[in-house]
């Protein structure tokens, strides 16, 4: 693997032995030392131009168990964002003798020019690029439902049969199309809830199904609930009534809790807007992966890193 910059380009064995790549990684964090020599002498840097914190600490925490060394760059404030100044940036960090770039940009797109742009001869990693994609989200998503769904024996399986509903921000939300592409190639039936505002346009083409009503969804008793963040930022418009309103339509609240299958679990990416997409009893609740999302973030990232340094060799990409 060259890059990583969509999950729509992954094809399912491609994803799957990622995965299997970040449960030998998981291994690795339950050593009394949790760190590996296999990056050592290569450079990762994180070039952040929208705020993160979970995203660009995991990224570097991935990177350091690997025994890279890790520039981190927050270029949040400055005026890089137009494609000039990228060029300038990239060509930058390849003088410096970046091996890999970890990108976050508010403009879709960012990390496929700066992959194709010849400015910079590294590993391209997308970290989230507008409101495009977000693929080592999909990934920890992915590695979180196979390991609540098969335990210990999660390796070499895909997500045949399993049944996950995102419910929220759709429009605006990188997570939610990188999860689309991925998990519907892993095999889940996905379904997408959220107000008919917060819907793009084209989603009916889509691997998933489209319903307006959480309650609806809900009744049909999906294995994983998965709440997205409403991105305030991105609004420049009125999407919905009033906070009220939304969480009363389509947050997972205490009562709609208490409807969810046994074994039903509820992600949400992070940050989240308590009491809005999702209560608190909701997100602390046993059946919240949240903090195991972060955790196996770091697995996830530790393999595409690895992938992309040393990686999958020429034809397996
Ligand atoms: C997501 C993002 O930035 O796209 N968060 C994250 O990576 N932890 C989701 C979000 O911000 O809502």
């Amino acid at each position: 693997m060259r890059h990583l910059l969509s999950t729509r380009d992954l094809g399912h064995d491609e994803a799957v032995a990622i995965l299997d790549v970040a449960e030998d990684m998981a291994d690795v964090a339950d050593r009394e030392v949790r760190k590996l020599p296999t990056l050592r002498g290569k450079t990762v840097v994180n070039l952040f131009f929208e705020d993160s914190t979970r995203t660009r600490i995991s990224f570097e925490a991935a990177a350091k168990r690997l025994s890279a060394d890790v520039i981190n760059f927050s270029a949040k404030g400055s005026s890089v964002s137009k494609g000039e100044s990228l060029k300038d940036t990239a060509q930058t960090l390849a003088a410096i003798g970046a091996d890999a770039v970890v990108i976050r940009h508010g403009a879709s797109g960012a990390p496929a020019v700066l992959a194709d742009s010849g400015w910079i001869d590294a590993a391209i990693v997308n970290a989230g690029d507008g409101t495009h994609e977000h693929p080592t989200q999909a990934l920890l998503d992915a590695f979180t439902i196979r390991r609540r769904i098969h335990g210990s024996a999660a390796r070499a399986k895909a997500l045949d049969g399993v049944s996950v509903t995102i419910v929220g921000d759709i429009l605006h939300s990188r997570v939610a199309r990188s999860n689309v592409w991925l998990l519907s190639s892993l095999g889940a039936a996905v379904t997408l809830v959220a107000p008919a505002t917060l819907l793009p346009i084209g989603v009916t083409e889509w691997p998933a199904s489209v319903g307006y009503s959480l309650d609806a969804a809900l009744a049909k008793r999906p294995d994983v609930v998965m709440m997205l963040r409403i991105q305030s930022e991105r609004m420049h418009d009125a999407f919905f009534p009033n906070a009220h309103e939304y969480s009363r339509e389509w947050g997972l609240g205490d009562e709609r809790l208490r409807t969810l299958a046994a074994d039903s679990i509820v992600m949400h990416p992070g940050p989240m807007n308590r009491g809005l997409e999702i209560s608190s009893g909701a997100a602390d609740s046993p059946r919240s992966t949240v903090l195991e999302q972060v955790a196996n973030g770091v697995s996830v990232r530790m393999a595409v890193l690895y992938l992309v340094l040393s990686g999958m060799k020429e034809g397996q990409s």
